[in-house]
């Protein structure tokens, strides 16, 4: 079977999205997909189109990445992005910053302009003003319904549910462009009222995101802890790279996270060739992609 042209896969996280919620999540990952199409389809870079769909969803209040993101033990929105290129293996990260409206641009400053691959807190927030992202005020990345549910896990036990469910709402995309491109990325909040300076596996290497032009990329969502002890995304790409077929490959992560770690999560991935899969162990996953024949998948 010849290659499609271009591909893109998108993300919204792996988590119990409620009936009430899907309209707004079909709504997103469509916008997200129809960005970074826009791009491909004006034989534009997989960079670029991996870029504009992940800003679409972090300003999505939708989902848990950029506005909307969970707040943590302190009341504080923490962002982690990573975007990663699969030709020479380089990426940028961010960890742990409160004062950027979209990560996912900071994280590709840092490829691009960076000797460094991950920065994080006050250190990202000074690299991104010295290199012309500007910084926001904290409180814009605060939404009501997320303050609202802090405020409830503050005067009883924490619980998820307050936080309208999405404990896993992390974003993701992987494009690969008409000239053979792939890049991988993925955004997140994290966990609902977390630790101050928590990190999970969507800013690591390997762990929440990996390109690789030999193998494919991979975007993860789920539980930060278990994802990171199985390093899912460069398992992925090793299985891509061995052989195994897109969903083959997706499948097989997804079991051994359940194995492994008894947790949930899930997983988009293109292969070399731009082929799509995703898989995931919880009820749904907010995800969609580019059909060959230019129309869009999208579940739920
Ligand atoms: N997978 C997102 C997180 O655990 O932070």
């Amino acid at each position: 079977m010849s290659s499609p042209k271009f591909s893109l896969i998108v993300h919204g996280g792996a988590w119990d999205i409620p009936a009430a919620a899907i309209p707004d999540c079909r709504a997103g990952i469509r916008h997200a997909l129809e960005a970074g199409r826009e791009i491909l389809a004006r034989d534009g870079a997989a960079m670029d189109a991996v870029e504009a769909a992940i800003i679409v969803l972090e300003d999505d209040i939708t989902f848990d990445a950029g506005t909307g993101a969970h707040l943590n033990r302190d009341g504080r929105v923490q962002l982690d992005a990573i975007i990663m290129e699969g030709a020479s293996l380089k990426a940028g990260a961010v960890a742990a910053v409160e004062r950027i409206k979209n990560p996912i641009r900071l994280a590709r400053k840092i490829l691009e302009s960076s000797e460094h691959m991950m920065l994080t807190g006050a250190g990202a927030e000074l690299f991104a003003q010295e290199n012309g992202i500007a910084l926001c005020d904290p409180s814009e990345l605060v939404i009501e319904r997320e303050r609202r549910a802090w405020q409830r896990c503050r005067e009883g036990n924490h619980s998820s549910e307050f936080h309208f469910g999405h404990n896993h709402g992390t974003v993701g995309a992987v494009a690969r462009d008409v000239q053979g491109r792939i890049v991988a990325a993925t955004s997140t909040g994290g966990t609902c009222c977390k630790f101050p300076g928590r990190v999970g596996d969507s800013p690591l290497v390997g762990c929440g995101c990996y390109a690789d032009a030999e193998a494919g990329g991979i975007s993860c969502t789920g539980h930060g802890e278990a994802i990171m002890k199985i390093v899912m995304a460069k398992m992925a790409a090793d299985l891509l790279r061995n052989g195994a077929a897109p969903q083959a490959a997706a499948d097989e992560c997804v079991q051994l996270l359940a194995n492994r770690t008894q947790s949930t999560g899930g997983l988009i991935l293109l292969d070399r060739s731009g082929r799509p899969a995703a898989a995931f162990n919880t009820s749904s996953m907010a995800h969609g992609y580019l059909e060959p024949d230019g129309s869009v998948f999208i579940s739920p």
